[in-house]
Order: structure tokens, then sequence, then C-alpha cells
């Protein structure tokens, strides 16, 4: 549980009392927490540089059972970030030493402009995030969760700020579910496992949902959808999740790739390649946890979540390069190449939710490019759109809540590239190079005018090295980053 406290530290105990330390700047004015900065500050090993950490056990004058004070550098390089970070280093080492609750000090004047409530909110989302396992298969378990997390500032504070542990616990939740999905293997998450996984969530945190079998998506003339579907013994679904305000004024449409299990098809891909692609449904995780994250923040438009569902499996039955499909939306496409499944499927799942949504936003996520992850690496994700409006707003977002995004050009004279010889499109590019905008500029055939935004997460959708607040596996990547940039926009 999250929660804003402010204990008397001199006579209210906790297992463990963690203070983040700057190398050249006090940023605490709490006398007792001061005090215990003077006292680890005394000792040789410990500078208050970055990742420097000392712990004091039974300090005079403090209840608390342990202290851990946490260097976190020099002023000048420190963000939300920063102390997101601390925060998940702090909950990790807790878990570690098998403990159940932590009070972590809330530093009180970072820098001039930095508002109270974003410093707040990263501490205990890096908290949050971290006290998290994926533990459910293995026989035994090594560590537990906390039961207890606490901000501790003044009472003031806490008061000023008393929804603000819930919030952060609704969007850390929406991200840990993702991250499951994520890490989950393939053998457990078919699309229709998954698909009954989503809904379940989703019903339970009050959204409406809808799931299309194959045989509908094939008479409703789903035939991307399909093509990819074909060479595997699990059949396709589509899921919709529904946020229904009583008095909705603008719709807002999330479309995420839900590939359970990408082996690229008959143009199969190496044994590298494979390796994580287990990872290629991030976009619906993120998609649909952000949802279910919605559905209880309440906000007053319309959500609506359209997931495709699909495993890329080569078999005898297998849609082969050089086939020609018909969309939903009535376009032809020669599958040039079995392995760019995820434009495939979005384009049927965008096309028909702009016909029956009307959406006044549409923005979907994806693990749609190996050339995004080469061009901007494993943390930052690609976005692509023509409203720049739209564009800013979702790279703030992303400064924010550190789900980092970096806009991409959709450059016109670059649509040669999809020119196919028999069909409408291709969906194999015919260069080699700017793989993640020829991917986007795919997609934006199907949205016809509406204002719309690609993000691929390539890279930061699935979790490779573990970092301060995220194990190896899925990341979550997109929650936090949907919810902050949809926060008021309408
Ligand atoms: N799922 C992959 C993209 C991917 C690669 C995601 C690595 C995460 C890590 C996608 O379906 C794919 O295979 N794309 C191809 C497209 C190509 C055949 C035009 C790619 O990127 O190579
Ligand atoms: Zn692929
Ligand atoms: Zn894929």
């Amino acid at each position: 549980m999250l929660s804003l406290i402010s204990p008397d530290l001199k006579k209210d105990a906790v297992e463990l009392l963690t203070i983040p330390v700057c190398e050249d700047r006090e940023i605490h004015t709490h006398r007792t927490v001061v005090a215990l900065i003077r006292r680890a500050m005394k000792l040789p090993e410990f500078n208050g540089k970055k990742d420097e950490t000392v712990m004091l056990y039974d300090p005079k004058g403090v209840a608390a059972e342990r202290v851990m004070v946490q260097g976190i550098g020099k002023a000048d390089k420190m963000n939300l970030e920063t102390f997101r970070a601390a925060a998940g280093k702090a909950a990790s080492k807790a878990m570690e030493l098998n403990l159940a609750s932590i009070w972590l000090a809330m530093p009180s004047a970072v820098k001039v402009d930095q508002d109270k409530t974003d410093l707040a909110a990263a501490i205990l989302e890096g908290a949050c995030l971290s006290n998290h396992l994926f533990d459910v298969y293995k026989k035994e378990s090594a560590k537990k969760t906390l039961t207890d997390i606490g901000l501790a500032t003044t009472a003031e504070s806490a008061a000023s700020m008393a929804d603000l542990p819930e919030k952060v616990s609704v969007i850390c939740r929406g991200t840990l579910l993702a991250r499951d999905w994520v890490s989950t293997p393939s053998n457990d998450k078919t699309p229709d496992l998954l698909a009954g996984e989503m809904t379940r969530q989703a019903e339970a945190a009050g959204l409406k949902t809808a799931v299309m079998k194959d045989q509908e998506l094939a008479e409703k003339n789903f035939g991307a959808i399909m093509a990819v579907a074909r060479g595997s013994r699990n059949p396709p679904r589509l899921v919709t999740l529904i946020h229904e305000p009583k008095k909705a004024g603008r719709t807002v449409v999330l479309v995420g790739k839900g590939v359970t299990f990408d082996s690229g098809g008959i143009n199969l891909k190496t044994s590298e390649g494979l390796k994580a692609m287990k990872s290629d449904m991030a976009g619906a995780a993120a998609t649909a946890a952000a949802l279910i994250a919605m559905a209880r923040l309440k906000p007053k438009f319309r959500v609506v979540g359209v997931m495709p569902l699909v495993e890329n499996m080569p078999s005898g039955d297998a849609t082969r390069p050089g086939d020609v499909i018909r969309t939903y939306s009535g376009k032809t496409v020669e599958v040039g190449n079995t392995d760019a499944e995820g434009r495939l499927i979005l384009a049927d799942a965008l096309a028909y939710a702009v016909a029956q949504y009307k959406p006044d936003l549409v923005i979907d996520m994806a693990t749609l490019t190996g050339a995004c992850l080469m061009a901007l690496g494993e943390k930052i994700a690609g976005v692509f759109t023509g409203d720049d409006e739209l564009a800013s707003a979702i790279e703030t977002a992303g400064e924010k809540t550190h789900e980092r995004c970096w806009r991409m050009p959709l450059p016109d004279d670059y649509r040669e590239l999809l020119k196919s010889d028999l069909a409408d499109l291709n969906n194999m590019p015919k260069s080699r190079w700017g793989g993640a905008v020829s991917a986007a500029l795919f997609l934006s055939e199907f949205v016809g005018a509406a204002r719309w935004a690609h993000i691929d997460i390539a890279g930061p959708g699935y979790n490779r090295k573990k970092g301060p607040y995220c194990p190896v596996g899925g990341s979550g990547f997109g929650v936090r980053l949907l919810c902050e940039t949809l926060e008021g926009m309408f």
C-alpha cells in the first residue's frame, strides 16, 4: 500500500527509512533527517555521490530500525528520474532484506521550478514499480513484496496531495499488469487466453468489453488479421475495451499490436531474432493496461482500446511471401514478407477503429520494427505523426514519465517504397533503409483523415537488462506514457 505520512521520526518505528542525498546541495530541512545525513557524511565511504549508499543500524535518536542514506549525485544533474530510480533501488533493497515496510524521506526543495506533486509522484512510482515479483513459474519464491510504502513529508504536504497515492497506485498497477502479460511465455498467452485475461481484468475495472473470434473476423473481412493468423493452430481474437463516461464528448481510440509470438512466419526469423518474440504483444499489453488504469481514473472522454491478437507461425497453411490479401479497408496488400505482420494486423485494427468509432484522436503502440530499435536503442520509442501538437504532447509526457519518445519523420516521398506491382501496397518496403519510417507510412494508409500518432516500442517494450525499478522481462512501457499524454488532453 502506498501512502503519504508525516511521522515523528524520533518515536515512530519502521523497518527501513531511506533518505536521498545530493552531493553538493542540502535538499532536506527536517532536523532529524538532516542530522542523519550529517552522520553519514562523516563516514569516509560516503559523499553523496551517485549510487553510494550507507546503512545505519539502530541510529541514535531515531526510532527506525535502519536508515539507508542514498547518494544521488550533483544537484544540476537531478531530475524526476533521479528520485524515481533512487526510490526503486530502496524498495528493491528492502525486499532483498525481507522487510515488510519502508519509509522514503521526501526532499523539501529540489529545484525552484519543480512541482512538489510531480516529485512525490516520481518517488512513489519508483518504489511501487520496484515492489513487484513475477514468480508464478517458480516452485519457491525467495522474495516477498513489501506491504507498506510510505512517503514521509510534512503534514501540510501530505494533506495537499491526499489523492496522489491512489492515482500513482492505479497507474503503476497498470504498468505491472502489462509487464506480467509481456513476461508470460507464449504457450500461456495464446490469443484466446490473452483475450480472456484482458477482458477479465477490464471488466473488474468497470470497462465494457467485446471479443471477436476468428469466424466473426473472417465474416467481417478482417483479411489481414486472418492472413497473419493462418499459420497458427491458435486462432486470432480482436479485443475491444471501452471506457464510456455518462456525458462523453470526445473519443480517443488506442490500438495495440498483439502478436503473442512472432516467429516471422514463412520468412522465419533467425535464432537470435526469435529471442524475446513473446514480447511482440507489448503494444497490446500497454494499451489494454492503460485502459484498465483509465477506467479507475475516470476521464470525461470516451476511450476505446482495440487490440488485435494473433500468433505468427509458419505451417503448411501459412500465408506465403507473394500472397495478396484484401484488408478490412478494402485496400489490397502484397505480402512481400510474412515477418512484417505487425503492420498487417494494425492495418485492419486501425481501419476498423476509425470506421467504427469516428475518433477525435487515434494512438497506436507497437513493437513494430527492428529498425526503430536500431535507430533509437533499447530505451527510447519512436513517435510518428503529422500533428505537431500531438507530437509534443507525447514527447512531453515521455520526459515526465521517463518513458522517453523521439519524433521521427513521415516523409511523403518515401511512400514510393511501399508500392506493389500487383496490389495497392506491399508490406515489405523496397529499401532496407529507414524501416521504422516506411512501416509508419504503411500504417498511415489505414487511418484516413483521423488525427493519429504511431509509437514504435520495439526497443523499450521489453527490458533486456535490469533497471532501477524494472527487472529483466516486460517493461510495461507505454502505460504511464499513455495515461500522462491523455490526462488533460480534452
Ligand atoms: N516484431 C518485429 C519487430 C521487432 C524486432 C520488435 C526486434 C522487437 C525487437 C516485426 O514484426 C518484424 O519482424 N519487423 C521486420 C520488418 C521487415 C521484415 C520489413 C523487421 O523489423 O525486420
Ligand atoms: Zn515480424
Ligand atoms: Zn512482430
